[in-house]
């Protein structure tokens, strides 16, 4: 019978740890994994293209690029540049993070 009870609690520990406790944890280790476009943006974009990414000069507002280009376009023009734009200034999976975050801002 303890020994019964013993499983039971900490059989419910397991399951509270994969639904709860586990859930925040994979949250956060992706985090580390996966290059966060939005930081990656507010660092080596903004210089050109304004605080907010709400344009400046000759550079664009990309606070709403989403709304005019596909994220395949936004990639390509991070990976190529265009103009005024220097291509490489982030790369592989940080430029496709970046790409990923600037296609939501519409
Ligand atoms: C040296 C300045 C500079 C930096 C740094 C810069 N850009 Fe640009 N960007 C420009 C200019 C200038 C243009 C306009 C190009 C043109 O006239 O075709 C542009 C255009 C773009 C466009 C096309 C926007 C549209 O509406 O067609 C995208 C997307 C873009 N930049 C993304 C980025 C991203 C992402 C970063 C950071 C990784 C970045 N840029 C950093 C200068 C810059």
């Amino acid at each position: 019978m303890k020994k019964a009870m013993l499983t039971l609690v900490f059989g419910s520990a397991i399951f509270l740890a994969a639904c709860g406790g586990g859930k925040t944890t994979t949250t956060e280790s992706a985090k580390d994994v996966t290059p966060n476009g939005e930081e990656i943006a507010m660092k080596s974009c903004i210089v050109c293209h304004g605080g907010e990414l709400q344009g400046q000069g000759n550079a664009p507002a990309l606070n709403d690029v989403g709304s005019r280009l596909t994220e395949a376009e936004i990639l390509d023009v991070i990976n190529n540049g265009r103009n005024a734009m220097p291509g490489g200034l982030v790369k592989g999976a940080d430029a496709e993070a970046v790409a990923k975050w600037l296609a939501t801002q519409k």
